[in-house]
């Protein structure tokens, strides 16, 4: 199969050393003259100045950044904040990284009734990869809560095609993203914890993707959900599918050294990249791009962080690794090329908020959705999936130096609020569980009865 980054013209002319109008706080030269990890520092920057919640709003009480849609975006999102601390050599922000911490409980509480399964495999995978760069051993022991409640809830006990994991608690789908974010949590959880019956779990999961033609064999494009015949239904749309899918070979590899593992996972790599780069440009694509919702507005960015883990496990030399290297640099130049907001002063820019205006100015540089642009609007998922490309294509062995390594703004102290703060966005009721003293904001087509979004 010829590969992407052999059938466009790559944008290495314009991988010039780009000057963001950035924070003063990021600079080239601190990170050794490493691109990636300088733009990731300016959008990481952009990301905590302009969506982090006024105290209002209060991310300690409801971990809501000021303008994510959801309750999953703020638990996938510590990922790259913490893999970018270790790719960079750096610990900025990890005040932020250390209190985003919850109990399984108050993670269940801030989406209740009733958490899809997903949305907590998000906080899952988060926390492990925080336990992994920096030892807090509590996020690790909340990582391994989640999986058994995970486990005891949503895995299908009746054994109807082998099992697998529900979407929520209505029982009535199994899709890909949750299998697969279970094997590639219960994979590193074995990693770490060496226990039988996480591997057995981990085995069962991997034969149920295997088992339900979950990959298409003849592409490895992977569906995004199963049938009630044990089949792939044949949607090959979301990316992120394929990419946590590629994550979990590639730890299972890791720990077996069995080659057919990482072969697979090159596979879906393979196949994810070549279905979703735009031929004219050579820029990754949503399937749903220009008009995703603001859920997928995050799942390229999932795709390559799971890629830059292929990358990690592949060894010194190989072209097919030299390849994506290429390719995630490129697609970082389309982005500063095609799909940036920069003006001086940045407020130009049309930057969206949900929660009411930022407790700190705005700050630059902000992205849109689609990565060939055309540049439209900045918000916090946009830019949170452009920051997981940035720390990607960060080149191995980055060092960082100077004070700012360490930069690590104070935040406004946790708030408890309950709903007579006014906590949501003018269209979204606030439902209190009684009897705690703890709210979530419903969807605006929701109301709230009896605590509970309906
Ligand atoms: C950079 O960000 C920090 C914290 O967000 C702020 O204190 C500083 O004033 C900002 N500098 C510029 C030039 O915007
Ligand atoms: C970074 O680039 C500057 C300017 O080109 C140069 O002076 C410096 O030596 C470079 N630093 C490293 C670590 O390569
Ligand atoms: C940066 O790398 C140096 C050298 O390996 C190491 O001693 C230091 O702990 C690292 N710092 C961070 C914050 O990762
Ligand atoms: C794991 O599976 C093996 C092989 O099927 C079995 O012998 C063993 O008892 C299982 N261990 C646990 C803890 O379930
Ligand atoms: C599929 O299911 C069969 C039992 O039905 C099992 O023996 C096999 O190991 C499973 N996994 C794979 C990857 O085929
Ligand atoms: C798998 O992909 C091939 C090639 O694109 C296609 O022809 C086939 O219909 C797909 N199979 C299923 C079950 O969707
Ligand atoms: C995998 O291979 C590496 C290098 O050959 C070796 O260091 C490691 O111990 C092996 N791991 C397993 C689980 O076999
Ligand atoms: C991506 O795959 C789907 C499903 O096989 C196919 O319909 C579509 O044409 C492919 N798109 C590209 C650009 O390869
Ligand atoms: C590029 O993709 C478009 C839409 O999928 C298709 O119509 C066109 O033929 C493709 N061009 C080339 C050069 O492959
Ligand atoms: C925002 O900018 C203004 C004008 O530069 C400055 O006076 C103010 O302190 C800044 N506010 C924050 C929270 O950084
Ligand atoms: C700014 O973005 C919003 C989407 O959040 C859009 O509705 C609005 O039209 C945009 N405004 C301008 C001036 O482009």
């Amino acid at each position: 199969m010829a590969r992407v980054w052999e059938s466009v013209t790559i944008l290495i002319a314009c991988f010039v050393l780009v000057q963001c109008n950035a924070n003063d706080t990021c600079s080239l030269t601190m990170f050794g003259n490493d691109t990636g990890a300088y733009l990731a520092c300016t959008a990481q920057v952009a990301l905590q100045a302009n969506w982090f919640p006024s105290p209002i709003a209060g991310l300690f009480s409801y971990l809501v950044w000021n303008g994510f849609d959801g309750f999953w975006q703020n638990g996938a999102v510590l990922e790259p904040m913490v893999s970018f601390m270790e790719y960079a050599n750096h610990s900025r922000y990890v005040s932020v990284v250390r209190n985003s911490w919850r109990p399984l409980y108050s993670l269940l509480e801030a989406y209740g009734p009733y958490p899809s399964f997903d949305d907590m495999c998000w906080y899952g995978l988060s926390y492990v990869r925080i336990y992994e760069v920096l030892g807090y051993e509590e996020f690790l022991a909340t990582a391994l809560d989640i999986y058994n409640w995970v486990w005891q809830t949503g895995w299908d006990f009746s054994g109807h095609c082998g099992g697998g994991f529900f979407f929520d608690d209505s029982r009535l789908s199994k899709p890909t993203i949750t299998n697969v974010q279970m094997f590639q949590l219960g994979a590193k959880l074995y990693r770490i914890y060496k226990k039988d019956d996480i591997w057995n779990k981990t085995i069962e999961v991997y034969n149920f993707i295997m088992n339900n033609s979950i990959i298409n064999t003849t592409s490895y494009l992977v569906s995004d959900s199963t049938t009630w015949t044990c089949q792939g239904n044949g949607n090959y749309g979301p990316t992120y599918s394929s990419g946590v899918l590629m994550g979990a070979l590639v730890e299972l590899y890791k720990q077996t050294n069995v080659s057919s593992y990482i072969d697979l996972a090159v596979k879906l790599a393979d196949a994810t990249i070549l279905n979703h780069t735009d031929n004219v440009t050579g820029i990754f694509r949503e399937y749903c791009d220009p008009q995703c919702d603001d859920d997928a507005k995050m799942f390229k960015g999932i795709f390559v962080r799971n890629l830059r883990y292929l990358i990690d496990a592949l060894p010194e030399g190989d072209s097919t690794k030299a390849g994506y290297k290429i390719w995630l640099k490129h697609n970082a130049m389309g982005i500063i090329k095609y799909d940036m907001c920069d003006k001086s002063p940045i407020s130009l820019c049309n930057i969206t908020f949900k929660d009411g205006p930022p407790y700190f100015n705005v700050s630059g540089p902000v992205f849109s959705p689609d990565w060939i642009g055309p540049v439209t609007y900045g918000a916090p998922m946009q830019q949170a999936c452009v920051l997981d490309l940035f720390v990607a294509s960060i080149n191995a062995g980055t060092r960082c130096t100077g004070d700012y390594c360490s930069f690590d703004p104070p935040y406004p102290p946790p708030q408890p609020l309950t709903c007579e703060s006014h906590p949501c966005p003018p269209d979204e009721p606030c439902c209190e569980y009684s009897p705690y003293t703890t709210y979530t904001c419903c969807e605006s087509t929701q109301k709230c009865q009896n605590g509970i979004c309906v």
